[in-house]
């Protein structure tokens, strides 16, 4: 038996769709698929519009540049995320404030962040300015990590203190929810983006789509990723980019949305496991539940607790071994050669925190029996008080 980390679901109306854009013609950025994936966006979002585009790295790039955010600008970003967060801050020509991350929810932590805005930067007229480098601090992007809820209220509050704007990189949490079942457009951030690569609880194959309550920041957004087109003629009015979604890929993303809610519980059903596996060893504990909100369980996993990284590297080997797909987590930004000498707090948190990360197999479509057997070879590995008494 061959276990897959995380691989589409793709058993609902997907060919159909598919056929519908050739029979059409519609292939390409234009068409219904499109318009049709975008109000479902911004209907999970609670927001009006929302604006589909190549990818979720584009997605977050689209965001800060339709906010205004570029050169001389810094944004603040968790070091622990994957490396597509960061990159798009450096798209959009801005620098990234990288922040340690918190070890009971693994977001951003706000503190620190708090602190060194206090102690690096002054009051300016454009914003904070960061001393030692010349630039303003414009915005934060917490990232909701494993698809997880964040404390949106403290994000908010904490933007209002320091003038600052929050894109939210929600690349894996479609049909997560902050608290009370706010949806996260509704939250008052400014930009929830989302990604719908492969990997992710809903793909589009590839793409992404930016969801704002602020219906002229979709329209700047939309405008932008359309080569900034005026009228009918070949008039453009910025220097902008063909960063839109097609037909095609939405005609997926459509057919994936209609089973959100199924994809849903399969993932909270997945976690649920894991919950149960991690409980039974003294040196695991399973991801983050968030104490706000619902998570949407894109990732879940072990977190190993304790001191011996080996033992950690051993299971994964031990796992591979069995035809379980398990991997190392995303080496965090501060390590990574584009990043070094970035700006950053302390980042002890996720210095500890990303070696003991092991993401188990949590596609929507595994079966319980390939459920159990990951379950089982685990509990093989790290000895089941009650299975090997
Ligand atoms: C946290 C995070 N941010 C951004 C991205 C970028 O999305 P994409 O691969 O669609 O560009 C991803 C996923 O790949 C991600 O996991």
């Amino acid at each position: 038996m061959k276990v897959p980390l995380a691989v589409p679901n793709l058993n609902g109306r997907e060919a159909e769709y598919l056929q519908e854009c050739i029979r059409s013609t519609f292939v390409s950025t234009a068409g219904p698929f499109v318009n049709r994936f975008e109000q479902q966006i911004a209907d999970i979002s609670g927001t009006d519009t929302a604006t589909v585009t190549c990818s979720g790295t584009v997605a977050l790039h689209m965001a800060l540049e339709g906010l205004g955010i570029g050169t001389g600008d810094l944004v603040m970003v968790p070091s622990l995320t994957f490396i597509a967060s960061a990159n798009s801050v450096r798209h959009s020509g801005a620098d990234v404030w990288l922040v340690d991350c918190r070890r009971d929810d693994w977001t951003i932590d706000l503190e620190l962040a708090g602190e060194a805005i206090e102690r690096h930067t002054v009051a300016h007229p454009a914003g904070r300015l960061h001393v030692e480098s010349g630039r303003v601090l414009k915005a934060l992007m917490p990232v909701m990590i494993m698809g997880s809820s964040l404390d949106f209220d403290a994000h908010v509050r904490f933007a209002r203190q320091y003038g600052l704007r929050v894109v939210v990189d929600a690349a894996a949490a479609i049909g997560a929810e902050a608290a009370d079942g706010t949806a996260l457009g509704a939250t008052g951030v400014d930009a929830v983006c989302y990604s719908f690569n492969g990997n992710k609880t809903v793909t589009s194959g590839g793409g992404g789509a930016v969801a704002a309550a602020d219906r002229g920041l979709v329209d700047r957004i939309d405008h932008l990723v359309s080569t900034g087109r005026v009228g009918t003629a070949y008039d453009h009015d910025v220097v902008a980019y063909n960063f839109r979604m097609t037909n095609v890929e939405a005609a997926i993303g459509v057919a994936q949305l209609e089973r959100l809610e199924q994809f849903l519980v399969r993932k909270r059903e997945i976690h649920d496991r894991y919950v149960e596996l991690a409980s039974r060893h003294p040196d695991l504990e399973p991801f983050p539940t968030p104490t706000l909100g619902r998570s949407a369980y894109w990732f879940s996993g072990l977190f190993f607790t304790g001191d011996d990284l080996g033992r950690c590297d051993e299971f994964r080997s031990f796992m591979v071994g069995h035809d379980i797909d398990v991997r190392p987590f995303w080496k965090p930004i501060h390590l990574q050669a584009p990043y070094a000498g970035a700006i950053s707090t302390d980042v002890s948190v996720t210095d500890r925190l990303w070696r003991r990360i092991v993401p188990l197999p949590c596609s929507t479509g595994i079966t319980d029996g390939e459920l159990d057997f990951v379950v089982d070879r685990a509990a093989e590995f790290w000895g089941d008080p009650s299975r090997h008494v």
